[in-house]
């Protein structure tokens, strides 16, 4: 698949004609089990002296050519397709670290992941510092002898604040570190972690790559012998995150209208985050793709000019007499076409606020650092017409005066 394009690779990998029907499309392998001509056959089979299946918890048909594809998706050796993109992470780390490791992690990452770090990883034995990854001579001075990873997500969420990948990579490199990215935020053909020098991918492949809304997957990618050990020690002995062969199926459908998909979320949140700037209830947009972004000039770089579909942005205090939490609020619940929900990269506009509904239980000041502050909201900006979604937000904007 090497020689072909992104467009044409993320059709074509994985996707053979079945053996039995010639059936184009990939069937759902939807067993348990699979059976053997003889004993001697099972042992060869089991042992790797044949290829074949032999129990779906370790490898099945309709999940290989999925694996195949994320391959080809991001430039890697070889994957593994996972239960949920909190199971990728979590066989990512099971896989690769043991206890008297020491982990070095960026300090804004998904919530599931940052429970993770904070909670499980400790409890197993396993040292973790979490701190900015913009700071490069931070994560130079954080590296001790038993570091054995620097886990980033860039862009994060919902700041989008990004890490310079290739830059950390390089200094992981002179120290012998593995460089671990989730890309759930900018997948291909947006960013490629791997070629930016990373060794592991993770994603939720929940998000853009199905990118219809419709199951809940993940996925590691990155050389054969680190995706062998996340495999056996993660996720098909100990944490056991197997997909579902439908699910499985489900996006190997969903991937091959990745890039097209892609670029119209990316066009759609550009002129949303232009059509956001200029609204004067609006105090800040969030969008690598605005000049105004910080780190606009490393976004032209690391996310290949495309800059993904999400967006934040703050709400000023005392619109109407009203907080920006309350203005927060009040806004999306006058929305008739976004819909108030968390998760990201599906066909339809999600839009969420954070303070309220996934951070209610934060305390303020620690919610503040992690920059959700009360007024912020997030969009995962959608395939509708752009006009439309203009419309909905104006509509609404104009509902905070009444
Ligand atoms: C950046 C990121 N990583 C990982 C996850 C976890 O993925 P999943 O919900 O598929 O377990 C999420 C979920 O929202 C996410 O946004």
């Amino acid at each position: 698949m090497d020689k072909y394009r992104f467009e044409t690779k993320i059709i074509h990998a994985g996707q053979k004609p079945d053996k039995t029907s010639k059936a184009l499309a990939t069937p759902i392998y939807q067993t348990s089990t699979f059976c053997f001509d003889s004993v001697e056959e099972a042992g060869d089979v089991n042992f790797g002296r044949q290829p074949g299946y032999m129990y779906s918890r370790a490898a099945n048909p309709t999940v290989d050519a999925i694996q195949e594809k994320l391959c080809a998706l991001e430039g890697g050796e070889a994957a593994v397709f996972t239960s949920s993109g909190m199971g990728a992470i979590g066989s990512l780390m099971v896989g690769m670290l043991e206890s008297g490791d020491h982990l070095i992690s960026g300090d804004t990452v998904y919530g599931g992941t940052d429970y993770v770090l904070r909670t499980n990883l400790p409890r197993m034995g396993i040292e973790v510092t979490m701190l900015d990854t913009r700071d490069l001579e931070a994560v130079k001075a954080a590296i001790k002898p038993n570091t054995k990873m620097i886990y980033v997500e860039s862009p994060t969420n919902p700041t989008l604040k990004l890490t310079d990948i290739s830059a950390i990579s390089k200094i992981a490199k002179e120290h012998g570190i593995k460089v671990a990215v989730d890309n759930t935020f900018s997948p291909p053909p947006i960013q490629y972690p791997l070629a930016l020098g990373a060794d592991l991918v993770v994603h939720s492949v929940t998000k853009y790559i199905n990118g219809h809304g419709d199951v809940i997957a993940g996925a590691v990618i990155g050389n054969a012998e680190d995706i062998q050990s996340i495999k056996a020690h993660g996720v098909t002995k100990l944490c056991g995150t197997t997909p579902s062969p439908f699910n499985a199926y489900l996006t190997l459908r969903g991937a091959k209208t990745l890039p097209l998909r892609i670029r119209q979320h990316c066009e759609n949140a550009m002129e949303l985050a232009r059509f956001l700037e200029k609204r004067e209830e609006v105090k800040l947009v969030n969008y690598p793709g605005l000049e105004s972004h910080p780190q606009h000039e490393l976004a032209k770089v690391q996310m290949n000019g495309m800059y993904s579909g999400i967006i934040s942005f703050e709400l000023k205090e005392g619109i109407n007499g009203l907080s920006a939490f309350e203005a927060g609020k009040k806004l999306l619940n006058n929305l008739k076409l976004m819909a108030i929900a968390v998760s990201l990269g599906d066909p339809d506009t999600l839009i969420e606020h954070p303070a309220s509904m996934t951070h209610d239980n934060v305390p303020v000041e620690e919610r503040m650092k992690i920059g959700i502050t009360d007024g912020l909201i997030r969009v995962s900006v959608g395939l509708e017409h752009i006009d439309d979604l203009k419309e909905d937000l104006e509509q609404a904007f104009e509902a905070l005066q009444k």
